[in-house]
This record gives C-alpha cells, structure tokens and sequence, in this order.
C-alpha cells in the first residue's frame, strides 16, 4: 500500500462496492485495534521497516487539530547510540516517578506487595532500564505556535493544549496496532524536554508531547485491558443518569 494523495473517504458503509480496494482495514479491525491496542513494555530486538512506519504517519496525518493547524513533528530514533542517550534522560524522571508513587518501595521489597502489583511496577521499571533496547523511538513534539488554548485563562489547569496533539499520538498509537506493532507512550522525557531537543536538534518553537517506544511485541497480545464499564463515564442528558442497561458493557 502506498502512501498517495488519491485514497478517498467512504460513506461510511464498508460493505459498499464504493469503497477504495486500497483500504486495508475494516470497521472491525478499528474497533479491535481500540480494545486491544496494550501498553507493551517488553520488545523483540527486530527492526521495524521503515515503509511500515511511513504508512502509519500517512494515517495517522488525518487527526483532528485546531484550526487544522497540524502543529505535529515526530523524531524516528534508530540509532542505538541515540536511544541510550534518550534512556538516560528518561531515567531520572522515572526514578523519581517510582520514589514519588511507591513503586521504589515495591520494589525493594517485592514479597510483602501483591504479585500483580509486583508484576505491573517491575515490568514499567524494566522498560524504563532498558528503553535503549526497544527499536523505534518516537519523539512526539508539536509547533507551540499552532496550539490555541483555549482554557488558559480559566482558574484550573488547562487542558485544550493537548487537544491538538494527542488526537495525533492516538492514531499513531491504533495505526502501529493495525500493523502488528506494540508500543508504549510514555511522557517522562518531556520534563527532560531541554536536553531531548538539544541531542535531536528539535527547534525552539516545538514542545515535546510523548515518547513512544515502537517495536513487535515479545510474548502474547493481553485477551482483554482492564478498563471500567461504559455506565462509569457515560451519562444521558444529565451528569449520573445512566446510559443504556447497566453493566451491559462492563
Ligand atoms: C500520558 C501517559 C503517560 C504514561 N506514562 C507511562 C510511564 O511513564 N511508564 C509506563 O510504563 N507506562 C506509562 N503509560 C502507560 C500506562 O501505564 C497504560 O496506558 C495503562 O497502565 C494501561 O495499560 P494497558 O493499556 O496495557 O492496559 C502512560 C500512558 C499515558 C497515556
């Protein structure tokens, strides 16, 4: 499949005769890909090619932005030098992220936690020792200038920024999935933004957004993510009124 200008939008009817031979995917393949699209923090060394990724970003281009601005840029770090170096700004962030969160005291001492407790901190640690083995790194930034924030005189923390870049990281993170690729994004390196910018010679204007570690996934796909049940987040006409059956899709 290439990446071209032509391929067109359907109506929205997949089985119609209309609908370009150059699509690969079907709607179950989009709502499969949502589920079932993990946090994988444990790679097999196999490169991914190229051509692969081209034809995520030629995807995941089409997200929504502000003003269609489309203030994205992404960084494709191979390099195994380059990767060591984006482990080791990643590191002290994460270290004090397992401080801050309790995970160093799981840590140092596993048997008097929960083994699924265990299991979760020692796998997120383990990535983060060794992010330099994970083949592909995505650094995610985006053009500051194209952000309008549009909550940023509200008393709160504003939130809008982030709506013109993580509806591209999402369509990165389904498009990699659609192509048997795992991954990871993580946000750790950004406070590292300075020296991350500096080792890749990211330009003033760009703020980092993510970092997603990219790669084919070492052992099995999970059967199911834990997420909570629809009744939980989704409300009819009035915060708290339920929408459909409870527990329907739980
Ligand atoms: C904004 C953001 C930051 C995250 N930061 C980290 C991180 O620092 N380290 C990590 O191992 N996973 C990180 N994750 C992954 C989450 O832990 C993961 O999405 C969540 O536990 C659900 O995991 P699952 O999709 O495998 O079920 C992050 C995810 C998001 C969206």
């Amino acid at each position: 499949m290439e990446a071209t200008a032509e391929r067109s939008c359907t109506d929205g009817s997949l089985a119609s005769a209309r609908q370009p031979v150059s699509y690969s995917l079907s709607s179950v393949d989009l709502f499969e890909a949502m589920r079932c699209a993990p946090t994988t923090r444990h790679f097999k060394p196999d490169p991914v090619p190229q051509e692969v990724l081209l034809r995520v970003f030629d995807a995941a281009r089409f997200a929504p932005s502000g003003g269609n601005r489309q203030g994205w840029r992404v960084v494709v770090v191979q390099d195994p030098e380059r990767r060591a170096a984006l482990r080791d700004l990643y590191l002290p962030g994460w270290r004090a992220y397992m401080e801050h969160t309790g995970g160093a005291t799981v840590l140092a001492d596993p048997t008097s936690f929960d083994r699924a407790v265990v299991r979760r901190v020692q796998g997120a640690n383990d990535y983060a020792e060794r992010l330099h083995e994970v083949p592909v790194h995505l650094v995610v930034g985006v053009r500051l200038p194209d952000l309008a924030v549009t909550d940023a005189g509200l008393p709160r923390q504003s939130i809008v920024g982030g709506a013109s870049i993580y509806p591209f990281v999402q369509n990165l993170l389904l498009g990699l999935r659609a192509e048997g690729l795992a991954a990871a994004m993580t946000t750790l390196l950004v406070p590292a933004e300075a020296e991350v910018k500096s080792l890749l010679g990211i330009p003033e204007e760009i703020a980092l957004a993510a970092h997603i570690g990219v790669g084919y996934r070492a052992g099995p796909w999970p059967k199911r993510l834990a997420r909570r049940p629809v009744s939980e987040f989704a409300f009819l006409e009035h915060w708290g009124e339920p929408l459909g059956e409870p527990g329907r899709f739980a």
